[in-house]
């Protein structure tokens, strides 16, 4: 689909996709259509429930005198301009105009100057979300099961200044669909090297790229991250990029954002049940959140120095996999008792962690993980898991959360939780033995594992994969985390 920012012009074919704000209000440009069609418009408004609020659609098939396929009215609500509303319809437009088998279509934006720029830009960067797709192995699908919309145009008055405002979102797009794609790759193509392979393509936009192998984390002392890995013939990567947008902050701590990658999660030795294990392949969500916001905050040049890292391994249980009972060293110096082998992504984040304080001493770390089922249990996909040893770090992110629709519920951490991660024969263990609490437990281990720093970690588990298209996100890959933290880092630590 190719997006494209024009004036002002009058319309022969197509679609024309029109904003009716609540109370069936047209615009000036959508009135003077419906005159020219004889009412047809009104009437059709009138003899359907569409009423303008945020989202609606009403589709007018040949109308009279305008030439045009179809008029689609779409609800702007109160028509303030909202953001996220306006990336909302941008999605619906998409998805309605794929629907009806269209290939061609015009937004009219009615906005004069900046504010119809911006429209045009975020029903712009909506429209991209919702038109991805991950559909390289479907080698059979029949072209009328396929997206029909080709062209997208967005009329507006001063077309240059919406293309130079879509330009920093297209960024920020591309940088979810990157994100998306590597989220759904299966897991016999995804696995820590090459998922390392997708990270290291980033150099192209200046970001700074390493990859440890097994023998490099060995030498630094990461038994835990190693010890999930181990059964796995795929070897264990650590990724560590590096954007510097801020060379005149070079002196100033960096900021970092850590991702568990565990390419797929059968549970190793403490293995999970066959049903819905294949949902294992995107268990690499965190990790690959991190690398899309990388890009993101690469493609638009984002002044701020970030660090960013993923704990790659995939959890398998061959003859060599740990056991439940295991005693492993983590890079800290603390011990882990390991007694559920499936609970290993804290286990890769206790290193990942670690390592990235010790090297590049941040002001702060963000990390994200498909951590928990719980999370599920307690949030379900509304919200995922924000847990913090610093208010302003959580509210912070929690604003960034409401402002980019990809929320955030804060849960408590403290010294009982704490405790109940005490092994007997180690320093922690790496479940509690109950199910009490169960992603309260796991954000508490992981705290163990930072030193007297800002922290939060994000559980994504909820909101990483979904099950039913949303007008920005079609089902699968939703790369959650992408947009939230790069307005997090555009409202907090730029400049
Ligand atoms: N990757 C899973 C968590 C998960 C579950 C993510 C469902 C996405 C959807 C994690 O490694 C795991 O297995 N957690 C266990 C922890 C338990 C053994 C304490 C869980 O949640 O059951
Ligand atoms: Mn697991
Ligand atoms: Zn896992």
């Amino acid at each position: 689909m190719k997006i494209n920012f024009a004036a002002p012009r009058s319309l022969k074919s197509g679609t024309i996709v029109l904003p009716v704000s609540e109370g069936r209000k047209l615009t000036s440009a959508g009135q003077v259509l419906d005159r020219k069609s004889g009412g047809a418009l009104t009437r059709a408004m009138a003899a359907s429930r569409f009423k303008g609020r945020g989202e609606e659609h009403l589709a007018v098939l040949a109308p009279a005198k305008l030439g045009v396929a179809r008029v689609l009215l779409i609800g702007i609500g109160k028509g303030d301009g909202e953001r996220n509303l306006v990336q909302r319809n941008g999605g619906v437009i998409v998805a309605q105009l794929n629907a009806a088998g269209e290939t061609e279509a015009t937004v009219m934006v009615e906005e004069p100057g900046e504010a119809g720029a911006r429209a045009a830009a975020n029903l712009a960067f909506g429209a991209r979300l919702r038109a991805y797709r991950f559909d390289k192995y479907r080698t059979k699908e029949k072209p009328e099961a396929k997206p029909t919309l080709a062209n997208l145009t967005f009329q507006v008055k001063d077309p240059a200044a919406a293309k130079r405002e879509f330009a920093t979102l297209d960024k920020v797009a591309e940088a979810i669909c990157f994100t998306r794609d590597i989220v759904s790759e299966p897991a016999n193509v995804i696995y820590p090297e090459t998922l390392a392979a997708r990270a290291l393509s980033l150099r192209k936009l200046g970001v700074e790229v390493e990859v440890l192998d097994e023998k490099k984390m060995q030498a630094l002392g990461m038994g835990a991250l190693l010890g999930v890995g181990q059964g796995s013939e795929r070897p264990s990567r650590l990724v560590v990029m590096q954007w510097k947008g801020a060379p005149k902050a070079k002196n100033k701590a960096p900021i970092a954002f850590v991702g568990k990658g565990v390419t797929f999660d059968t549970g190793g030795i403490s293995i999970k049940p066959a049903d819905g294990m294949w949902d294992m392949k995107w268990d690499m969500g965190g990790a690959g959140v991190v690398i899309g916001l990388m890009m993101a905050l690469a493609g638009r040049k984002a002044n701020v120095n970030v660090v960013g890292i993923g704990g790659l391994v995939e959890n398998m249980p061959d003859g060599n996999a740990q056991r439940p009972g295991d005693i492993v060293t983590s890079m800290s110096g603390q011990t882990i008792e390991v007694l559920n082998t499936d609970a290993e992504g804290r286990l890769v984040l206790a290193d990942a962690l670690w390592y990235c304080q010790d090297r590049f001493k941040p002001q702060f770390m963000v990390d994200l993980a498909t951590l928990t089922g719980a999370i599920i249990i307690a949030l379900g996909t509304e919200h995922a898991g924000l847990f913090s040893n610093d208010d302003k770090l959580a509210s912070q992110l929690a604003a960034a959360g409401l402002a980019t629709g990809e929320k955030l519920w804060r849960l408590p951490l403290g010294e009982a939780y704490d405790k109940m991660m005490d092994s007997d024969a180690a320093d922690i263990k790496n479940i509690s033995g109950g199910r009490d609490a169960g992603s309260i437990t796991a954000a508490t281990f992981i705290e163990r594992f930072v030193n007297k720093l800002p922290w939060a970690h994000l559980d994504i588990a909820g909101v990483t994969w979904s099950k039913r298209d949303t007008a920005i996100t079609p089902k699968g890959a939703t790369a959650f985390g992408v947009r939230l933290l790069d307005r997090f880092v555009a409202d907090n630590y730029e400049r």
